[in-house]
């Protein structure tokens, strides 16, 4: 098992357990946007210039991340802050909220449990139903939950299912709040989206004091390493998540990367049309391989389950594939799934076309 601290993506448990250095592996079990960094970045730390970054403190308030972030997205400065990753600022977000109860929706990122256990939280959990494969769709159940909780923390799109909520849904949860209940959507994986801006509830965020929206720029910019997000929310929240975080909790290398970072249209429109192709690409080549793909997605990642008829769990397919230098989620310890379940990440064509050969040899050899 590779998910030994919570999460996919974690190369050196990889090579302890599958006995490969960690740069042989091809890896499917976290979600990163395959064409690596975008150049300026890469051009940037080749040049050398970081080095000039170390010997001073970062920007305490990110000022220059942050007023590009309001530029981009038409929100004001004051209701966007900058985290050490997207995690950093779930835990900010409910330690800031202290709901007495949290609804998630299961299957879910660990972290929102997690984030709200740590806040002292109950936590109340719905079910999003199998059968229906995992759609959150407007329902009296998760209604009732909502208006019984505090905290209301959705995946926007959600891992690890890659569906968006229905907006019927976002809506009607949104229009029974009451005071003192928040909607804490976490866009993650937004961006990947060709409509993102459609669907995105950042604007909202920026003037609905019951609406936190949270982004990672980790994943879209492939920039895991130095963890980045943000979080757009009215400015008196903000100002409490600042309030809260470790001073210089960003550092100036993760500033100045994701300055460099999200002015790159090219970079941005020529993933977003990869992913439009790759992504129903692989989706027929895995129903091919045997596996039942759980529709509805939108992300870079596809959810899908081993039926069991073959004998096959997610750990033992992890496990053989691992061995090969092939790493995937084993998503079966997500609550709410099966003992069946992984999650790929889309790659680029020739590691896709990799996993997929090495799927079929292995399910059906
Ligand atoms: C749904 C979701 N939200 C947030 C995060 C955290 O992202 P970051 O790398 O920006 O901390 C992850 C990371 O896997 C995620 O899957």
């Amino acid at each position: 098992m590779i998910e030994v601290y919570g999460h996919g993506g974690d190369l050196r448990t990889a090579s302890e357990t599958f006995g490969l250095p960690e740069g042989e592996f091809i890896d499917f079990s976290a979600n990163m946007n395959p064409f690596g960094p975008p150049p300026g970045v890469v051009r940037w730390l080749a040049e050398g210039e970081a080095a000039s970054l170390l010997a001073h403190y970062p920007d305490p308030a990110c000022r220059s991340l942050r007023r590009q972030l309001a530029a981009k997205y038409g929100v004001d400065e004051a209701c966007v802050w900058i985290g050490n990753g997207a995690a950093e600022l779930i835990d900010l977000a409910l330690r800031v909220l202290a709901p007495a109860t949290t609804l998630i929706a299961r299957p879910c990122f660990v972290e929102y449990e997690q984030a709200a256990v740590k806040a002292g939280s109950r936590l109340r959990e719905y079910r999003m139903p199998a059968e229906e494969g995992f759609a959150l769709t407007p329902g009296d159940a998760f209604l009732r939950a909502a208006d019984e909780s505090d905290a209301i923390v959705l995946g926007h799109p959600n891992n690890p299912t890659g569906r968006l909520p229905d907006p019927e849904l976002l809506e009607a949860v949104r229009a029974r709040l009451s005071p003192g209940q928040t909607l804490v959507l976490d866009e993650a994986f937004l961006d990947f989206h060709e409509d993102e801006r459609r669907f995105s509830w950042l604007r909202r965020a920026a003037s609905d004091p019951q609406v936190i929206v949270l982004r990672s720029m980790t994943k879209f910019y492939a920039v895991p390493g130095i963890r980045l997000g943000f979080v757009v929310a009215v400015p008196e929240t903000i100002e409490r998540i600042r309030a809260l975080q470790t001073p210089w909790s960003v550092n100036a290398f993760a500033q100045r990367i994701g300055e460099l970072a999200i002015g790159d249209e090219a970079y941005e429109a020529n993933t977003r049309g990869w992913l439009r192709e790759e992504r129903p690409w692989l989706e027929e080549r895995l129903k091919e391989a045997g596996l039942r793909v759980c529709g509805g997605g939108v992300t870079n990642y596809v959810l899908a389950e081993i039926p069991p008829r073959t004998g096959w769990t997610a750990a033992k397919l992890q496990a053989a594939l691992g061995r090969r230098g092939i790493l995937i989620r084993d998503a079966s310890r997500f609550a709410g799934l099966g003992s069946g379940h992984i999650r790929l990440a889309v790659r680029l064509r020739s590691d896709n076309e990799r996993l997929v050969s090495a799927l079929k040899q292995t399910l059906n050899g």
